[in-house]
């Protein structure tokens, strides 16, 4: 198991490519399941994630290459397995997004149920509720879910529960209507540019779908897709931690392929507690050059702060002028964080799913323990900040999301190491 050693203090200076974003990949490679014929995808990340996700592909039978040029091609080539086992399910969680596909286009499905995580209980009751209501009968049995339909029909479906809109679950939803016959009528849609994406990609295929992007999507059922072209949009989240890592280490970052209308949240709280953003061409500038002001931080769907941006500002508001306050409406245990921000000298207050920071803190190194993707990404923000060395234990959780993370920062100027977990003990 690998470590990052990391020497704080450096400034970050330089140019850096975002990735495209592993969220948007994961539904429209699964989706990618629904087509005749072969799709090519250009800007998948190489993360493992993805890896995983490719040989739950060949597991369904698809042929999956990667291009000289980094482009995925996927073509199904055997459908006799629907089976997304335990073994696959457990390691990524967003296999589930195979469910709807599978279910549209071969009639049936069995994909192990996923169980809760670091950030908290995942539940998938709003995907089933939603492809019942299409249709399906679904029922549990072993731990895995099992759902078949002869054929879907459109529906109106209520895709809302108690903490908003669900990205993967519109993804589902979405996907499996596309073949539906009539027309469904999806209301409290995730809102999130992954949708948007995917959507795309979907009416690339032949499907006929409108108000992506907004809470009412409405899909008119075709009677099959077919392969196609598609780009994934630039990772907003990795952007995000990118935008981050230039302000905690008062550096100046130009990054290249951002949306910045894809981040405009988290982009209004930086400049809100003093760090410079400006567009420049396909991408942004973002500089930091003094002690930054408090914030307070509520996540929400999109287009609100995203709770995936919300360990790395926590990281940073450790550091601003006076308290600062972030609220977690999403996942109200993705806490895990904090008690590692805390090791490195952090003054933080958990008050149910609101933490309060006391910023100012000089932070200094420690050895800590990453438990999820972006609570890792915060940790290696907070060693980049404090004085000394930090060593990051179990950072195959960050190379789940971050393309080797340690190597462009490095480039910019940060001084990480990765190691071997016993050479760093
Ligand atoms: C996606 O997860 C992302 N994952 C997550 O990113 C992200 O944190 C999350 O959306 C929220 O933005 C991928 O895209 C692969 P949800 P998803 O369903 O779709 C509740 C990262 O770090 N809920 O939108 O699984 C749920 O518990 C990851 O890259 C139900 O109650 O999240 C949560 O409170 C981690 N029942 C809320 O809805 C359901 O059936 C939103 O979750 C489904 C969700």
């Amino acid at each position: 198991m690998d470590s990052f050693v990391i020497e704080g203090g450096a400034r970050l200076r330089g140019t850096l490519r975002i990735a495209g974003s592993k969220n948007a990949a994961l539904p429209v490679m699964a989706a990618a399941l629904l087509a005749d014929g072969k799709s090519v995808i250009a800007d998948i990340p190489n993360l493992q994630d993805i890896r995983s996700q490719i040989e739950l592909l060949k597991l369904l039978g698809c042929r999956v290459d990667r291009q000289a040029d980094g482009k995925l091609e996927i073509e199904v080539a055997d459908e006799s397995c629907s089976h997304a086992p335990y073994d696959v399910v457990r390691k990524m969680r967003a296999s589930i997004c195979v469910l709807g596909p599978l279910l549209a286009k071969r009639g049936h499905v069995r994909v192990s149920m996923p169980g809760g995580c670091a950030i908290g209980d995942r539940p998938v009751d709003i995907h089933l509720r939603g492809l019942r209501a299409l249709g399906a009968t679904i029922e549990l049995e072993g731990g895995d879910i099992i759902a078949h339909a002869d054929k879907l029909h459109g529906a109106e479906i209520f895709l809302g529960g108690n903490f908003g809109s669900t990205v993967l679950g519109t993804a589902n939803v979405m996907s499996a209507a596309t073949l539906a016959q009539g027309t469904t009528v999806i209301e409290c849609a995730a809102c999130e540019p992954e949708i948007v994406d995917l959507a795309d990609y979907l009416t690339s295929m032949g499907a006929k779908i409108s108000g992506h992007g907004t809470p009412r999507i409405v899909v008119q059922g075709v009677p099959a897709l077919h392969g196609a072209e598609h780009r994934i949009i630039p990772d907003r989240i990795e952007a995000g931690t990118f935008m981050v890592a230039a302000a905690i280490s008062n550096g100046e970052l130009n990054l290249d392929n951002v949306r910045i209308d894809h981040l405009m949240a988290a982009v209004d709280k930086l400049r809100s507690i003093g760090v410079i953003v400006e567009k420049s061409g396909e991408g942004v500038t973002v500089a930091s050059a003094r002690r930054l002001e408090a914030a307070i931080i509520t996540t929400q769907p999109y287009p609100g702060f995203p709770t995936d941006l919300q360990a790395q500002f926590m990281a940073l508001l450790a550091i601003a002028n006076g308290n600062s306050i972030v609220s977690e409406k999403i996942f109200p245990d993705r806490f895990m964080h904090v008690a590692e921000l805390t090791r490195l000298g952090a003054r933080m207050h958990r008050e149910g799913a609101t933490v309060i920071i006391e910023g100012e803190q000089q932070l200094i190194g420690a050895p800590v323990m990453a438990s999820d993707l972006r609570a890792s990404a915060a940790l290696v923000l907070a060693g980049l900040a404090a004085r000394g060395t930090t060593t990051i234990n179990r950072v195959y959780h960050i190379d789940r999301g971050y393309e080797k993370i340690e190597e462009r920062l490095n480039a910019l100027g940060a001084n990480i190491k990765r190691v071997d977990q016993s050479e760093a003990e």
